[in-house]
């Protein structure tokens, strides 16, 4: 049997195979606002497919880019499905493999959205991650009046048993426990006082990733959460909190592979991202021998004026700012976005604009146009490769696509 990292190592080999012999470029792109780009799919002249899509570039350097998807979609729209299949090389449920959708009933199981899901996804030769296997939301409504202190340990390892064994060998990354830090609650660990936390105790963390290994070898166990992406006093501390976590759990030996870094970011009109904390959080990581990714990004732009043109580049540019200090550290390897065009956007119920304007929050447009924050992830995933040939470049920062000045502190391998 393959190892974990020969089983990545392989699939990543036939991927730069592929790659073999692809030119293309963007830079060239320059400066684009939404209004200069050409309409509607398929995209064509917009240089975003092949060589000049997002999976492409990420292939180029290193990296796996991909999105959280709504299977249910595939049938309904097929610019959406299309858009999908160019653009992504991994994909995430963004919610058919929660508790809530695979738990119609306690003793039952409903498995057709993941399942398609899965089969999609090796249909068109991407990986799929899995979200997620314990999380204090998105529980089923028989969940609180049906698992006590009595069963709560013999239903969290049934359902990974159940979950993660069917797809064993097919997941990149399984999402085993999902945001289980909250500094509010005020406990001394930082653990959030969750149903899981209540029915099981602490080691309830521990628990689901030995079940998880047990039941898929070979994917990634992963560690998800946000609120750790910001400058603020705030994130600082759940930095250190979910520090303090994966550090307890290396030490005793618990698998985890990498921790997941959700990154749902909002645009600040009066702040740039700097990225101090998020850096040294990532360096630290590494230390521990883990592995990174951005699992769910997205830019809100609800403090952001109307006028499409300023949001789109404001939102690109932290797109940018934030994925320059990120991508700098080798340990991470794949950056998802929560959805792919601002049509399928939670943030459109979750933090809608005042204005009443639809969110731009995702790469695309609701027309799948791409959009400025898409020039922005191609050329973060080019300017990863960026070394001291690139050094001093004129990088105006009112430019958001002018080239990068890499930061003297990058890490390199
Ligand atoms: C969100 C989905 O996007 C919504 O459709 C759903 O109603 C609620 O959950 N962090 C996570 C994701 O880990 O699972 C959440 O997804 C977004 C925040």
């Amino acid at each position: 049997m393959l190892t974990r990292r020969q089983f990545l190592l392989a699939g990543y080999g036939s991927l730069l195979g592929a790659m073999a012999g692809l030119s293309g470029c963007a830079h060239s792109a320059g400066k684009m606002s939404s209004a200069s780009m050409a309409p509607g799919l398929p995209h064509k002249g917009m240089g975003v497919f092949g060589s000049l899509s997002l999976k492409a570039h990420a292939e180029r350097n290193g990296l796996l880019y991909g999105c959280a998807v709504r299977p249910e979609l595939f049938s309904q729209d097929a610019k959406y499905t299309r858009l999908i299949i160019d653009q992504c090389d991994i994909l995430v449920a963004e919610n058919a493999m929660k508790w809530l959708a695979l738990r119609p009933a306690f003793n039952s199981y409903y498995f057709n959205e993941a399942d398609a899901l899965l089969a999609f996804a090796e249909q068109h030769q991407m990986k799929l991650r899995g979200h997620n296997l314990v999380w204090h939301e998105q529980l089923p409504k028989w969940f609180a009046s049906m698992v006590n202190r009595d069963n709560a340990r013999e239903v969290l390892v049934q359902h990974i048993q159940t979950v993660a064994g069917r797809y064993s060998g097919r997941i990149h990354s399984w999402d085993v426990v999902n945001e289980a830090i909250w500094i509010p609650d005020g406990r001394a660990d930082g653990l959030r006082k969750s149903p899981w936390l209540s029915l099981l105790g602490d080691d309830y963390i521990e628990l689901a990733f030995r079940t998880a290994r047990e039941a898929d070898p070979t994917a990634l166990l992963t560690y998800n959460d946000y609120g750790i992406e910001e400058d603020s006093q705030e994130n600082e501390q759940k930095r250190s909190a979910v520090l303090l976590l994966l550090r307890r759990l290396k030490a005793r030996n618990v698998p985890i592979d990498a921790v997941g870094i959700q990154s749902h970011l909002t645009a600040n009109p009066n702040a740039s991202f700097r990225g101090d904390g998020l850096r040294r959080f990532i360096s630290s990581a590494r230390d521990l021998g883990l592995q990174v990714f951005v699992t769910e990004m997205d830019v809100a732009d609800g403090a952001l004026p109307g006028d499409v043109g300023t949001r789109d580049d404001a939102v690109a540019a932290l797109y940018r700012d934030y994925l320059n200090v990120v991508l700098a550290n080798p340990a991470v390897t794949a950056v998802l976005t929560w959805g792919i065009t601002d049509r399928y956007t939670w943030l459109q119920t979750n933090k809608p604009r005042k204005d009443g304007m639809h969110v731009r929050p995702l790469p695309f447009d609701e027309e799948y146009r791409a959009k400025p924050a898409f020039i922005a992830l191609r050329r973060t995933f080019d300017d990863r490769q960026a070394d001291a040939s690139t050094q001093g470049a004129d990088g105006s920062a009112a430019n958001p696509y002018a080239p990068f000045t890499p930061n003297p502190t990058r890490a390199r391998e």
